[in-house]
């Protein structure tokens, strides 16, 4: 683990400043200097020219880069407020049933849980396969009655803290045509997430171990595990990929798979159903061939499979650590929009956050103007009724700062939403705890199947809890709405008083990139509602749509929109910020930046964002960043020209 916890390690590690440290224009170009590594050439490597210290600068931080600097600084002020929580839970007048009062019971749960109270096992006792049964390696030396295990009935059970990606896809997801109302959609597992598949052999054997199976029955059940999850791997491989999507009453599809979904469904919603509600499914042929393979499989291994994947899943959501800081990232992934609440009525008075919302706004709606504009010029030829459609979706973007739902009372919101949470103090439970906040957050999401999706002002992200705990910003496809955690306004990304050059090259490329995923190859198939329209495929099958995604893929990716996000970001920000529509220059006293051009400063604030120390291996859903960076700029001509490169280029792909 890279985590080491110190209070005694200072917020931000900055080198002796030297200049006036009070300008905050003066600070962030001192920070940015500090990783410049003099001897490489910008034009070679910019990465290792604009980020070559960073590693040894922050060799001995629990961080690899920026968001996750933001987030330990977030965390580590979070911690601090639960320290002061916890001294004032003593005093006569604190309110034991307020928000606060229940982060606070969760954190020292983490925290202060004896050992016997967080141990993997004791999730398996207080969460058995089914009422009477309890998982195999308890029966104490007598057989297991195999006979009352269903290994589907156990599958929704297990449902209910949010396992859904076991043998069954099983999500409770906004309809395709309509964002407002919730479907069961039922298909086939997928296996690519590192908690998407049994562990490697001696994490797999530890697991065991821990859980209470014999030691000299470890192994072979390892083998028989994994055979059999090849064996269902190998049924979703041979899966069309392109099958469509099919509504079908429980009924019917209970006759055409032969496994009984209605018992399935209704125990997922804990209440009855009839047999003509509808499901969304896809993948029938891997239904009736899972069957097969159920049918023919001993109980008692499929219970031992599902019973390890639950157990990867929860400890997958949670740090087995009781360090302050790892139990903050617990209570984040755990009750988001509490923490949320509390950074924000700690760190973000009400004035403060209008001013910063204002900003980010400003500083979006001045992106938003550039990608009109590049519409407007219609590179792609599309038709007026295509490009009103673009438009439109850029025009209807929101923003959620905070992640937290846009109501004037946010407590009174999230006192509302926590209501049904006993959150006890007597005893520190913490397995017992953490699954009840996993099935209290699934439930309230399962219940959009009879309440309906929230409005977008009442929006808010629960659903990836590793999302949750981070600062990373990103863009919700079915609200068009982008979210930047309350992480982001921390320095150095966010520094209301530094001069526009560093706002539009840091945060302006951010918030431009999560823009640009609106209309990407994937987000441009839904409409300004959040609903599918297939209309959409002509714009996406045009000539000119296609060679430029193409382009993008000369250097092959496997995350394309991610590419053209970082293209179409930098071409944004870049252009909203030195063609000023105004056309008024920028007043710069050079002495103010060291003599170095605007476009170098540019580009050398672009480059935070991708500075880092972390493996290659670690960076999910996203090339490298070091890959990153030279992509966005390889064939941008004002980058050559701010560090005086020739460089023979292709020209740069675009897009829009
Ligand atoms: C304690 O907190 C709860 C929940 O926020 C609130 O409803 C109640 O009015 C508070 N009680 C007092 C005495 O402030
Ligand atoms: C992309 O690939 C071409 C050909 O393989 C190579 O010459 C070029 O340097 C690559 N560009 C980048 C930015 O990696
Ligand atoms: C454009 O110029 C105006 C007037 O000088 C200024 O207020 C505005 O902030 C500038 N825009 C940007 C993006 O810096
Ligand atoms: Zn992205």
């Amino acid at each position: 683990m890279w985590i080491i916890y110190s209070l005694l390690v200072p917020i931000v590690a900055s080198a002796s400043v030297p200049g006036d440290s009070a300008n905050p224009n003066t600070k962030l170009l001192d920070n940015i200097r500090v990783y410049i590594h003099e001897e490489a050439s910008p034009c070679e490597d910019y990465h290792q020219y604009a980020c070559g210290k960073y590693a040894t600068k922050h060799s001995d931080d629990p961080f690899m880069e920026i968001t996750q600097m933001l987030d330990h600084k977030m965390n580590q002020k979070l911690v601090q407020v639960m320290d002061e929580l916890e001294q004032g839970s003593e005093a006569p007048g604190f309110n034991g049933s307020s928000l606060e009062a229940k982060v606070l019971r969760f954190y020292l749960n983490c925290r202060d849980a004896p050992e016997t109270m967080r141990k993997v096992q004791r999730y398996l006792r207080l969460v058995p396969p089914d009422g009477d049964l309890s998982w195999p390696q308890f029966s104490a030396g007598r057989p297991w009655p195999k006979e009352k295990f269903n290994w589907m009935e156990t599958l929704a059970r297990l449902h209910r803290y949010g396992l859904s990606n076991v043998l069954i896809s099983a999500v409770v997801t906004q309809k395709l045509a309509n964002r407002r109302e919730f479907i069961v959609d039922l298909g086939m597992p997928i296996f690519t997430g590192e908690n998407d598949h049994l562990k490697g052999f001696l994490e797999s054997f530890a697991t065991l171990l821990s859980l209470g199976v014999q030691r000299y029955s470890i192994l072979p059940l390892i083998r028989k595990m994994r055979k059999l999850e090849n064996s269902i791997q190998k049924l979703t491989d041979e899966e069309d990929d392109d099958e469509e999507l099919q509504f079908m009453t429980l009924r019917r599809l209970e006759s055409v798979t032969g496994l009984e979904w209605r018992k399935f469904y209704e125990i997922i919603v804990d209440h009855q159903i009839p047999l003509n509600r509808e499901v969304q499914v896809k993948n029938l042929k891997y239904f009736r061939a899972l069957k097969r393979v159920m049918d023919a499989a001993d109980k008692e291994l499929v219970a031992n499979y599902i019973m390890t994947r639950f157990i990867i899943h929860l400890t997958g959501d949670s740090r087995e650590d009781n360090d302050p800081i790892e139990c903050m990232k617990d209570v984040r992934r755990s009750m988001s929009l509490a923490t949320n609440f509390i950074y924000q009525d700690r760190f973000l008075a009400p004035e403060t956050l209008q001013r910063y919302s204002n900003e980010m706004e400003t500083l979006f709606d001045h992106l938003r103007r550039r990608l009109l504009k590049l519409i407007d010029h219609n590179h792609l030829r599309l038709t007026a009724q295509q490009r009103r459609f673009v438009s439109n979706k850029a025009k209807g973007i929101t923003i959620n700062i905070g992640n937290v739902p846009k109501t004037p009372d946010l407590r009174a919101f999230a006192d509302q939403y926590y209501k049904g949470l006993e959150m006890p103090a007597a005893d520190k439970d913490y397995n017992r705890e953490h699954l009840k906040l996993l099935a209290y957050k699934t439930r309230k999401w399962v219940e959009q199947l009879n309440s309906g999706a929230p409005t977008v002002d009442e929006y808010f992200y629960t659903s990836d809890s590793d999302t949750l705990m981070s600062s990373s910003p990103f863009y919700i496809l079915r609200e068009n709405q982008i979210i930047m955690p309350f992480g982001l306004l921390q320095e150095p990304l966010f520094v209301p008083d530094s001069h526009n050059v560093f706002k539009y090259s840091l945060m302006g490329f951010v918030l431009a990139h999560e823009l640009t995923h609106a209309i990407d190859g994937e987000g441009i198939f839904f409409n300004t509602q959040g609903n599918v329209d297939l209309s959409v495929l002509e714009i996406v099958e045009s000539p000119r749509f296609q060679e430029g995604m193409e382009c993008m893929n000369r250097n092959k990716t496997d995350y394309i929109n991610e590419r053209l996000a970082d293209i179409t970001g930098l071409h944004l920000a870049y252009g909203a910020y030195f063609n000023n529509e105004t056309g008024t220059p920028f007043q710069v006293s050079p002495r103010e930046f060291n003599h170095m051009s605007q476009e170098k400063i540019f580009f050398l604030n672009l480059a935070q964002f991708f500075c880092g120390d972390a493996d290659a291996s670690t960076f999910l859903e996203h090339d490298e960043d070091k890959l990153r960076l030279v992509h966005v700029l390889s064939g941008f001509p004002p980058f050559d020209r701010a560090f005086g490169c020739r460089r023979s280029s292709s020209d740069k792909c675009r897009l829009w």
